[in-house]
């Protein structure tokens, strides 16, 4: 697939959206007795607050009753919390208490709920289970805020429900302390209610034939709202409700995960009769499908796996909209919940009517507990092969999953995952012997790297650890460096802040994601603190910017701080790169950065420290016996970081050519998953209208793609073919250029390629990993790296098919047993023949 830049034709339109969802908010806080839009946040002083999105938060006190609640501000604030507003204050109710407020009798509303389980003054979030009603529907009991956190690996909570019609022109909120626990009490801290239109009507439930849903009077809870294939859309970028949708690569199934296409420049999307806010356009206009290759296709379901409570009852609400085929027939595919045939002939065309009219199909499933689905609902897709499509592929744009009951809507409280546990475990007993705050500082690490967008979509606990003990960290916690408030730039000197159009900031670029609330900002002095006054032996690495320092910052937190060399002038710029882009990029396998701090001459950017180093120190470094990695280890790490680029070529806005991808450049935290640093030198192409950019030629030598140093094209195939290098680096265990070595073995790309051709590559291995990769396995990396090191970039994998391949090498050495059948038919994968590739050159 070829990676479409991601211009926003829609940027006009998901501002007036911004806008009227402002105006809505304002609307309704004026008239406090027509609840049409409510946005409160609890225990916030008069004039309310504005969040990261530049919402209005108001007051909550004029619709509370119960006078014994009690108004506290969080005594620590998670840095995975994106905003201050609603989630550092709360009101909390020691006994029950009630919230009336004026509604439309025959309208349904969104209730969204708000909890950040923190230490409130001496309110200690694991005391606290409390169940919450509106008008008798309930909708929490027995809920613990923070053991839902802590399973689910965030530090905030956002529930979002859809009440129907409650024939009464009031809804009574109730927050009721659990009487099984002495000294429970209930909390929140931010409630949006806000009048929605009719989303639902009936549907078919699955498994049962001829049985409908009538969906209108059913109260439900929104478990997942997911823009496949696409990225996360905050509420503001919404068609009007305010939803946010999140990526759905955390919850694919399997290696066989499809392609990520967006639609062409050209295709708008036509909603004809269907109303626009039953999704955005940015829902529609990016989707998965299977992949080119009809062979695999047919041997493969495009599967998500989906963590809900048994026994109840599930809308799973399918949104489509094909704008690559315009016929009936050339894309049909079969449907399959939890194992059942929802339906065997699907075509989007035929149902919407032509090519880029989306629609959606809703769906109705009923998780049992006995039968094996106990915690999970499947979604798959496959070719409809009876019906003989030109096509076989299946598509998907968008998946929502509601909890749907018309009186309880509570469940019980998520258990942590049993590595989760292990984990702790072992994090508590290392705790132990170690200093008393390393559990503290590790679950900061976890959660400021894994959590980004968390919100009520349940992050599914796979490689992400956590946490323990909020009460470790202090109480008084030292509030000396403070997360701004939008528009208040005090520290800059400016003019113009892209985000708000009001502040009187700064040009530079970086205001806009502080503006924005992505990134914290430190005084100097705070620097000074945190590295011992920039302490050489605090030294952890020295790069083109400057030199990197280990630090410690909000009383035990481990952070890596990047000081800039006040010479040097390429450093301004790719300072202001780097707060740029890494501010918005979140994902598990970038490294994490945390904020910054900009005083007279000094310059720093402070990220989340990396406990175990670069890739490369792992593979090699000068005399020092390190533990080796195992194949299978190495496979994880390269796969880990080839998801993290593979992030920033299509899971942004724009495509982000890294341009200097290394080993030095690949890190690894403490459960030693890869995350991609450094992005001084990146590129964004949104005007990549020839497919790449012309730039001087940046990058590191040994790793740099012959095209882009021929023709000073830079397009992301350069990222791959340095990723190509770093496949080598990892199976033979040396660096890309070693001068020592006799001429032709200099740089490792030539003599990598060489001894492929030559079918000797197994003489220049790690001898570490003789005799212990599978052979299958081997050829499937070496192809895949000499692929990647193909002279012209056309020829080159994209880094989806790149990370397809490195799966597959990790399920041969895992399972070499596999068919042999099976093997065939990923073989062929992507990987086109050019054996006549033109010797490469340095
Ligand atoms: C609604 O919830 C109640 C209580 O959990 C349960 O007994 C009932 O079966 C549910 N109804 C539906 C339609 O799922
Ligand atoms: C796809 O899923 C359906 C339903 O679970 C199953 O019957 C079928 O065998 C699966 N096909 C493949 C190729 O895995
Ligand atoms: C449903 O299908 C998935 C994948 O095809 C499989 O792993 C799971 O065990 C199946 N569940 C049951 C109960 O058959
Ligand atoms: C409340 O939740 C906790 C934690 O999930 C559980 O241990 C306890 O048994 C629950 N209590 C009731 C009464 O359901």
């Amino acid at each position: 697939m070829n990676n479409i830049p991601r211009t926003n034709k829609l940027f006009p339109f998901l501002c007036l959206v911004c806008i009227t969802v402002l105006l809505n908010a304002i609307h309704g806080s004026s008239q406090p007795n027509k609840a049409e839009s409510l946005i409160l946040g609890c225990g916030l002083e008069e004039g309310g607050g504005k969040d990261a999105d530049g919402r209005q938060w108001e007051p909550d006190n004029k619709y509370v009753s119960g006078d014994k609640s009690v108004i506290s501000k969080a005594s620590f604030q998670d840095p995975s919390l994106l905003s201050v507003v609603p989630y550092m204050t709360a009101r909390i109710f020691p006994s029950e208490a009630t919230y009336k407020f004026s509604v439309q009798p025959d309208k349904r509303y969104w209730l969204r709920l708000h909890f950040y389980p923190a230490l409130y003054s001496n309110f200690d979030p694991s005391n606290s289970y409390f169940s919450v009603t509106a008008n008798g529907v309930v909708l929490l009991t027995n809920f613990s805020a923070s053991i839902t956190c802590q399973a689910l690996s965030q530090a905030y909570i956002d529930r979002e429900y859809s009440l129907a019609p409650l024939n009464s022109d009031s809804l009574t909120l109730t927050f009721k302390p659990s009487e099984n626990h002495d000294g429970a009490f209930a909390f929140v801290n931010g409630i949006q209610l806000i009048q929605m239109p009719d989303l639902f009507d009936t549907a078919a439930m699955v498994g049962f034939v001829e049985q409908s849903v009538d969906l209108k009077a059913m109260h439900s809870q929104t478990m997942f709202r997911l823009n496949v294939g696409g990225q996360f859309i905050s509420a503001t970028q919404d068609s009007g409700l305010s939803r946010m949708w999140y990526d759905d690569t955390p919850y694919l199934f399997g290696a066989a995960t499809g392609v990520t296409i967006q639609a062409a420049k050209d295709v708008m999307i036509n909603y004809q009769s269907m109303p626009q806010y039953v999704a955005p356009p940015s829902v529609y206009s990016t989707s998965r499908s299977m992949g080119e290759d009809k062979d695999v296709n047919l041997h493969y379901n495009l599967t998500w796996v989906f963590s809900v409570d048994p026994n109840s009852m599930y809308l799973v609400r399918l949104h489509f909209c094909d704008y690559y085929y315009s016929k009936v027939n050339e894309l049909v595919f079969q449907i399959f919940l939890n194992n059942q045939t929802v339906t065997n002939v699907f075509d989007v065309i035929a149902v919407s009517g032509g090519k880029g009219v989306p629609t959606y199909k809703d769906f109705v499933v009923y998780t049992q507990g006995n039968k094996g689905f106990s915690n999970n609902l499947w979604l798959a897709l496959h070719p409809s092969v009876e019906q003989k499509p030109s096509y076989y592929d299946a598509l998907l744009n968008g998946v929502e999953i509601f909890k749907v009951n018309d009186t309880d809507l509570s469940g019980p409280n998520p258990l942590p995952s049993a590595m989760l546990e292990e984990h702790e475990e072992k994090e508590r007993s290392f705790a132990e012997d170690d200093d008393s705050i390393s559990a503290t500082i590790k679950k900061h690490i976890v959660i400021g790297g894994a959590a980004g967008g968390a919100g009520f979509a349940v992050v599914a606990a796979i490689l992400i650890f956590a946490h323990k003990n909020k009460k470790k960290a202090p109480a008084s916690y030292s509030n000396t460096s403070s997360w701004l408030p939008v528009y208040a730039n005090t520290h800059t000197n400016g003019t113009k802040s892209t985000v708000s159009g009001k502040s009187n900031g700064s040009g530079s670029n970086h205001l806009s994601a502080m503006t924005q609330g992505l990134c914290r900002y430190f005084s100097l002095q705070e620097m000074k603190q945190a590295t011992k006054n920039f302490d050489e032996s605090n030294v952890i690495g020295v790069g083109g910017f400057g030199k990197v320092y280990k630090g410690v910052i909000d009383n035990g937190f481990k952070v890596a701080i990047k000081r800039s060399n006040p010479q040097s002038e390429q450093g301004v710029n790719e300072f202001q790169t780097e707060i740029e882009m890494l501010s918005k990029l979140r994902h598990k396998h970038l490294v994490s950065l945390i904020g910054f701090c900009e005083e007279g001459d000094e310059m720093c950017l402070v990220y989340d420290y990396m406990a175990l180093g670069t890739l490369r120190e792992h593979l090699y470094k000068g005399n020092k016996p390190l533990e080796t990695l195992t194949w299978k280890q190495r496979l994880e790490i390269c796969i880990g970081a080839a998801r993290g680029l593979h992030y920033l070529h299509t899971g942004a806005k724009y495509t982000i050519i890294h341009r200097d991808v290394k080993t030095t450049n690949i890190l690894l935290d403490e459960n030693w998953v890869a995350k991609v640093s450094d992005f001084g030198l990146s590129k964004t192409g949104p005007n990549m209208n020839q497919g790449h950019v012309t730039t001087v030629v940046k990058g590191s030598f040994g790793y740099l793609d012959p095209e882009y140093f021929r023709r000073q094209q830079l397009t992301e195939k350069s990222d791959v073919y340095s990723f190509g290098v770093v496949l080598f680096e990892v199976l033979c265990a040396r660096p890309a250029l070693n001068p020592n070595l006799p001429k032709d073995q200099v740089s490792l790309s030539d003599w990598a390629l060489q001894c492929k051709r030559k079918g000797i590559l197994e003489n220049i291995i790690d001898p570490c990993l003789k005799g212990k990769i599978n052979p299958e396995s081997l050829n499937k990396f070496a192809d895949t790296a000499e692929k990647c090191l193909s002279d012209c970039g056309l020829d080159r994998p994209s880094m989806n098919d790149l990370l397809w391949n490195l799966e597959f090498a990790l399920n041969l050495q895992e399972n070499p047993d596999a068919s042999h059948d099976e093997i065939h038919q990923f073989e062929e994968v992507n990987l086109n023949d050019n054996n006549d590739m033109a010797a490469h050159s340095t």
